[in-house]
């Protein structure tokens, strides 16, 4: 189709131009090569200037799991699972169904922050990224109980208006645990294994859900692996992701409770995101204090870690904030 284009355009140009002087020609040429960039949606010259749909996919897993490496601590486990989630998906030409990974575990454990850098590295280039992600805030965009029929309707256009402009989407749905009961539902028809829905093809979409429910089930977990002497590198990634959709099935206040999603296995992925320990805390206070532009002080960072791993009272083993107030925590002392 765009090959089509583009050929008629450069057979039809210089048809015409025989009529006019060399001067004039160049221009009329010019002028088409030009308008033809900015109309086709694949050229590079509407992805500067106007919006755009990033056709190609650039992920490079490569450097995502460099990025994801480097600035994340603790969540081998994640890191592993959406690595391979997103190798499968983007080897395939035309996958049967949208990737679905819902994020599980307690707050400031690294669940956005995971979700921002696959964002960053699924849409490089200097394009605006807003038109292709699309964060739902559950407290921010649906707040009110009573209008959960309206959400539905709003949600099912949105996706539908995204999915159609741009194939390669991706939905971020933030405070999952928020969420009115039944109201993800009502995006299950995208979800699935079709061909196109009217005319419309979802297989490219990506949809993350972060969640703090499940969280108290992985900390139990990593927890008795703990006491049972085992290494959390070898909790087993099957075991964790069922339990964990058992959990989030049978919990009231996951966003997900009794959901058709689950029953129907339409989410493929349950990513546990493990408690943070003492080292992975100082990670943290470190690369904050390498933001913030302060010397690495090891002595400032053995005491901001210890003050922060408060979970469970006897052993304090896990920050039960995670590195949620490192930040400020840095700010103050330095
Ligand atoms: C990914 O990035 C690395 C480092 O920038 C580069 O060496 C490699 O060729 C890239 N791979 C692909 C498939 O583009
Ligand atoms: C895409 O989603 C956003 C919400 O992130 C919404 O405001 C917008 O209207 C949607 N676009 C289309 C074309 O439906």
């Amino acid at each position: 189709m765009k090959l089509t284009n583009a050929a008629a355009f450069f057979i039809f140009v210089p048809t015409l131009t025989p009529a006019l002087d060399p001067f004039s020609a160049s221009i009329l040429t010019g002028g088409a090569a030009v308008a033809w960039q900015l109309l086709s949606p694949q050229s590079w010259l509407k992805c500067r200037f106007l919006e755009c749909c990033n056709m190609r996919d650039t992920l490079n897993l490569s450097v995502l799991k460099m990025d994801l490496d480097r600035k994340v601590f603790g969540q081998h486990l994640a890191i592993q699972i959406v690595l391979r989630a997103l190798s499968a998906n983007m080897h395939s030409e035309r996958p049967r169904k949208p990737l679905v990974m819902s994020f599980h575990g307690w707050t400031g454990t690294g669940k956005t922050f995971v979700s921002s850098i696959i964002a960053e590295n699924l849409y490089q280039f200097n394009i605006p990224r807003r038109r292709f992600v699309h964060h739902f805030n559950t407290v921010l965009h649906f707040p009110y109980l009573s209008h959960v029929h309206l959400y539905k309707e709003q949600l099912q256009n949105w996706i539908r208006g995204n999915v159609s402009a741009c194939p390669r989407s991706l939905f971020i749905f933030s405070e999952m645990d928020q969420m009115p009961h039944g109201l993800i539902d009502s995006i299950m028809p995208f979800l699935g294994y079709h061909e196109e829905i009217d005319g419309i093809y979802y297989g490219k979409a990506i949809f993350i859900f972060l969640n703090n429910a499940g969280g108290d089930k992985v900390t139990e977990i990593a927890l008795d692996y703990w006491r049972s002497l085992k290494r959390r590198e070898d909790i087993p990634v099957k075991k964790l992701q069922s339990l964990l959709s058992e959990e989030i099935f049978r919990n009231k206040n996951s966003g997900f409770f009794h959901s058709q999603l689950i029953q129907k296995n339409l989410i493929d992925y349950f990513i546990p995101f493990l408690p943070l320990e003492y080292k992975h805390v100082r990670e943290c206070v470190r690369q904050e204090l390498r933001v913030q532009g302060h010397p690495e002080n090891e002595d400032l960072i053995a005491e901001i870690a210890l003050a922060m791993t408060d979970y469970p009272s006897e052993e304090r083993l896990y920050s039960s904030k995670g590195c949620k107030t490192v930040e400020s925590r840095v700010t103050l002392s330095t």
